[in-house]
């Protein structure tokens, strides 16, 4: 019962323009260099990209957007693009939820993969990855440009 009307505090809803100023702060707490607006502006125009918001449902926080997740569908691929939780709202199973929903998503659209890049130096994103499957298949050498760190290739085989 706990658990269900927890489940029932949070939506996860498609991202409006209104929800833009949510989710740039989550992005400027969570990345040491942070997409900008525009770049969140042009995937609401991408036919084959999401972005999704877990919004509060209640209470004070009421409205308030808690996570976001950004992915793309390319033909039986779902690409994980970008998914964080705002830094005051860790560890609530914020990402847990998105990623879940993401998976769901995956498997409507009959895909046989889910892919991410993630930092070789992010050990809770890739705890989290871990958590749902997700295993190492590459490395991508240098990857990020501002500060020459290597991605790891991680895939969800959903058979
Ligand atoms: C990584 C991130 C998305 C996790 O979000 P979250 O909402 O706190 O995650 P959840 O509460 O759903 O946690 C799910 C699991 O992730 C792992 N995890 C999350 N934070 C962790 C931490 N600080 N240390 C270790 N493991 C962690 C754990 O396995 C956890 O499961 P558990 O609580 O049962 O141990 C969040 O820390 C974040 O936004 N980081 C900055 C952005 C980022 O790095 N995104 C990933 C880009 S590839």
């Amino acid at each position: 019962m706990a658990t269900q009307a927890r489940e029932r505090r949070f939506e996860i809803v498609p991202m409006k323009m209104a929800d833009l100023d949510g989710i740039m702060e989550i992005e400027r707490g969570s990345f040491s260099a942070p997409w900008s607006r525009q770049v969140f502006v042009e995937e609401l125009d991408r036919e084959w990209a999401q972005v999704d918001v877990v919004r509060v449902r209640d209470g004070v926080m009421l409205g308030a957007i808690v996570g976001f997740v950004n992915y793309w569908l390319v033909r039986d691929e779902v690409h994980i693009l970008n998914v964080a939780s705002h830094p005051s709202a860790r560890r609530q199973g914020h990402a847990s939820r998105l990623l879940e929903h993401v998976i769901g998503f995956a498997h409507r659209h009959k895909c046989r993969y889910v892919t991410l890049e993630v930092r070789r130096s992010n050990a809770s994103a890739i705890r989290l990855y871990r958590k749902y499957g997700f295993r190492p298949v590459g490395i991508r050498p240098h990857y990020y440009v501002e500060d020459n760190e290597d991605a790891i290739v991680m895939l969800l085989d959903l058979g």
